[in-house]
C-alpha cells in the first residue's frame, strides 16, 4: 500500500494514478486491453476509428477525394489502406468498444482520428457514446499543404468541429493536437472556451524518409525516445493553470521519471505507447512505482500537490521567460 496518494482527475474521471496506455494497436484486441488493465493502466485509449473509414463506409468515397470532382482520384486513393486493412469496419469498431467495456473495469476512452466534418463524423461520436465510451479523444492529425489555406481558417475549422462535437455528445471530449500552430496557447485557450474537456499534447508526425536506391518515399515509424519529451514539458508548463481543460502528456515518455517530469510540468495524466510497445504493459506498473518512489523521496503526499510545481503559472510573462532561457542556453555552450 503506497504511503502517498497517486490519484488524479482527468476529463472528470477519477483515476488511481496518472499512467495510462495511449491509442495503439495493443488496444485493438481484447487480450491486449486485459493485459493493460492487469498491468495497472489507469484508463485506456482505444485505437482510432479513422475519418477515412467513416466516410468510405458511408459513401464509398474518402472525404475530399470525390471521383466526380477529381480526375486523378484513383491515383490519390492508391496510398490509402483498403477498408479490409483496418482492424475493424466502423460498425465492428462500435461493437468492439462494447466488448472492451464489458471486459475491463477501468475507464475506456474511444478515439476518432482525422479532420472532422459532416454528419457521419458526429454520428460516429454518438455511437461511441452509446457503446459505453467513458470519454472521446479526437485526434486532429493533419498536415495542411494547401498554400491558399490561411492558419486562421484551419483553426476556425477545428473550433467549429469541437463546438459541434460538444453539442452532439455528453461524454467528456479530449482533443489531441499537433504542436505546429503559430500561437499554440491561443488555439488551446479557444478549445478550452468552446468546452474541450482535455488537451492531449502532442501528436507525433511520422515523416517519410527517402530510399536512395529506388528514389521513393518510404514510410518510417520509429518509436519515440525521451528527447521528444521536452517540447511537451514546455507546453504543459505554459498551459498549466491557464486552461480549465485537463492536460494529457503523450509523446516521449520512455521512463517513469519522464512521466514524473510531465506531472511536475502540469500533466493530469501521462499516456504511453512507445514504451509499452518496447517493454510490454508492465512498463505502466514500473512507472507508477517510480512515481511513488519520487513522491516519498520528495515528501509529496499527493499528485495534486506536485502537479504544475515546475510550471510557468507564477510567471507574469511566460514568453519572456522562454526568451531569457533561450539566450541563457546559448551562452552556456562550452562553459
Ligand atoms: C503503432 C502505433 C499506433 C498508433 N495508433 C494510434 C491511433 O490509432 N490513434 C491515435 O490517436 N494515435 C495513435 N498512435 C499515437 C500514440 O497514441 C501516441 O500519441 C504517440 O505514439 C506518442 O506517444 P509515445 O511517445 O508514448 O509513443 C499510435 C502510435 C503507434 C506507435
Amino acid at each position: 500500500m503506497a504511503s502517498v496518494d497517486t490519484s488524479t482527475r482527468y476529463l472528470g474521471l477519477h483515476l488511481r494514478h496518472p499512467f495510462m496506455a495511449g491509442a495503439s494497436p495493443m488496444s485493438a484486441h481484447l487480450d491486449g486491453v486485459r493485459q493493460l488493465e492487469d498491468a495497472g493502466s489507469a484508463a485506456i485509449v482505444l485505437h482510432s476509428l479513422f475519418e477515412e473509414q467513416i466516410t468510405e463506409a458511408q459513401s464509398g468515397r474518402i472525404h475530399g477525394m470525390d471521383p466526380a470532382d477529381d480526375p486523378v482520384f484513383a491515383a490519390r486513393l492508391a496510398p490509402f489502406p483498403r477498408s479490409s486493412d483496418y482492424p475493424f469496419e466502423p460498425e465492428e469498431h462500435f461493437e468492439y468498444l462494447r466488448k472492451v467495456k464489458a471486459a475491463v473495469s477501468i475507464p475506456v476512452i474511444a478515439s476518432l482520428n482525422g479532420v472532422p466534418s459532416g454528419r457521419a463524423w458526429l454520428s460516429a461520436a454518438r455511437q461511441m457514446e452509446q457503446a459505453g465510451a467513458d470519454a472521446l479523444e479526437v485526434n486532429f492529425y493533419e498536415v495542411v499543404t494547401n498554400p491558399a489555406l490561411p492558419a486562421a481558417s484551419v483553426e476556425n475549422h477545428i473550433i467549429r468541429a469541437v463546438t459541434e462535437l460538444k453539442r452532439s455528445i455528453r461524454i467528456p471530449l479530449a482533443i489531441k493536437l499537433s504542436p505546429f500552430f503559430t500561437a499554440f496557447a491561443n488555439i488551446a485557450t479557444r478549445l478550452d472556451e468552446v468546452g474541450a474537456d482535455g488537451l492531449v499534447m502532442f501528436n507525433r508526425f511520422y515523416q517519410p524518409d527517402i530510399d536512395l536506391e529506388t528514389s521513393r518515399a518510404i514510410p518510417v515509424l520509429e518509436l519515440s525516445r525521451s528527447d521528444e519529451l521536452r517540447l511537451r514539458l514546455r507546453w504543459l508548463a505554459i498551459l498549466h493553470g491557464r486552461v480549465r481543460a485537463s492536460l494529457a502528456l503523450t509523446g516521449g515518455v520512455a521512463t517513469g521519471s519522464d512521466g514524473v517530469k510531465g506531472i511536475l510540468a502540469g500533466a493530469h495524466v501521462v499516456q504511453s505507447v512507445s514504451a509499452v510497445l518496447r517493454h510490454g504493459a508492465s512498463f505502466l506498473s514500473t512507472a507508477v512505482e517510480e512515481l511513488v518512489a519520487w513522491m516519498e523521496q520528495h515528501q509529496c503526499a499527493t499528485v495534486e500537490e506536485m502537479r504544475g510545481r515546475v510550471s510557468l503559472l507564477s510567471s507574469a510573462d511566460p514568453s519572456s521567460f522562454e526568451r531569457a532561457n533561450y539566450i541563457r542556453t546559448l551562452h552556456h555552450w562550452g562553459r
